[in-house]
């Protein structure tokens, strides 16, 4: 059977917090048995923001185990880290003559990047979406577990794939498409009362997979709410509405419903509500906090891991790069 091929990744940036994991991670698990998965942890992309060699390496280990963690299982998948597999850089290369200045400077994600840290507008951000797009092409991959946030840039591996195959006239790379078990990519908001929960969002936004009982609890109690409902029934404004969606994510069904009643008949106490979604936060995470501790120890393990998953990427990748390089017209005499 021709088996699908699946390729995501994480950025090496920090450690990983619940809206990765409800994200991107789960379904990567979720997919391992099904189908041919490629996992990988994307320091080249953390490259963009420039970080010391010491942290860079400490923080592709940290994803690198904070991935077995939650169940990557390295015998059924291919777990590897980007900068080991040097056929991403090189069909980076090759994407990049046929990305228009205009299409990367129109990316939504390039636009937030540049008002946020004006004095750092790199090229490797403006092409931040030709290196996703080698990620992905380069394993012919049609499913991408990714949250919310990145189905442009999938639509734009879609448009570099589509162009390269127009330009050498042939139909060689497939559509990759954002892919989710749940019913909707998923984006889990943050606890800011704002947007979506991110490293790079502020203190305390971000509720992450490493962290202990105490600093949820501490996270959690900090959460912006507001007065309570003035009248039965009262839509809630954005920060009530983020929590009662974190609360969707990670308690039962009943504890949901027993706290929307609360709020609908005006006698919610923001209080136990918060306590509640710190208990069940760390119900949650408990699984992968304790084997992110016991996986984080063992170097050895890790060190194996990484080299067997760099092996099987580069084969896979090998394979296409002697093709692309067939079809753009390098080729022997
Ligand atoms: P961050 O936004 O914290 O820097 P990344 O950009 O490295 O995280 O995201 C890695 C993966 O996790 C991507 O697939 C992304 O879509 C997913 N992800 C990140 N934040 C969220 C979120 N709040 N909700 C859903 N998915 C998310
Ligand atoms: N851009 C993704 C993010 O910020 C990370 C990423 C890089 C990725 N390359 C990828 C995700 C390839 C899926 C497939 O989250």
């Amino acid at each position: 059977m021709n088996k699908e091929t699946v390729v995501s990744g994480i950025r090496s940036t920090g450690n990983l917090h619940i809206g990765n994991y409800y994200g991107a991670v789960k379904s990567f698990t979720q997919m391992q048995h099904e189908y041919d998965c490629f996992f990988f942890i994307a320091d080249l992309h953390a490259l963009t923001t420039h970080p010391t060699p010491q942290d860079l390496h400490g923080n592709v280990k940290q994803v690198l185990v904070e991935y077995l963690a939650c169940g990557i299982d390295p015998e059924a998948t291919t777990i590897y880290i980007q900068s080991d597999v040097p056929e991403i850089a090189e069909l980076y290369l090759y994407l990049n003559m046929n990305a228009y200045m205009g299409e990367l400077e129109r990316s939504t994600s390039f636009k937030d990047k540049v008002r946020s840290n004006p004095d750092n507008v790199n090229a490797g951000l403006l092409t931040y979406p030709v290196l996703m797009a080698a990620d992905i092409l380069i394993h012919k991959a049609t499913k991408v577990p990714v949250g919310k946030d990145q189905e442009q840039h999938l639509e734009m591996a879609r448009t570099f794939g589509n162009r390269f195959n127009r330009m050498y006239n042939h139909d060689y790379f497939p559509e990759p498409y954002a892919f989710t078990y749940a019913k909707n990519l998923v984006k889990v908001p943050g606890l800011d009362g704002k947007g979506k929960m991110g490293k790079s969002e502020g203190e305390g936004n971000a509720v992450y997979l490493s962290d202990t009982p105490e600093i949820i609890r501490k996270k959690v109690s900090r959460a912006v709410t507001d007065s309570g409902p003035t009248s039965e029934f009262q839509e809630k404004p954005e920060a009530i509405q983020n929590l009662f969606e974190l609360m969707k994510i990670v308690s039962s069904e009943d504890t949901l419903n027993h706290f929307e009643e609360q709020y609908n008949k005006m006698a919610i106490r923001y209080g136990d509500f918060k306590k509640q979604l710190a208990e069940d936060m760390i119900l949650t995470t408990e699984p992968m906090r304790v084997r992110i501790n016991e996986i984080a120890s063992d170097t050895d393990y890790l060190s194996k891991v990484a080299k067997q998953g760099a092996l099987k990427a580069r084969d896979s990748a090998q394979k296409t790069i002697k093709e692309v390089r067939e079809l753009i017209g390098f080729r022997a005499f």
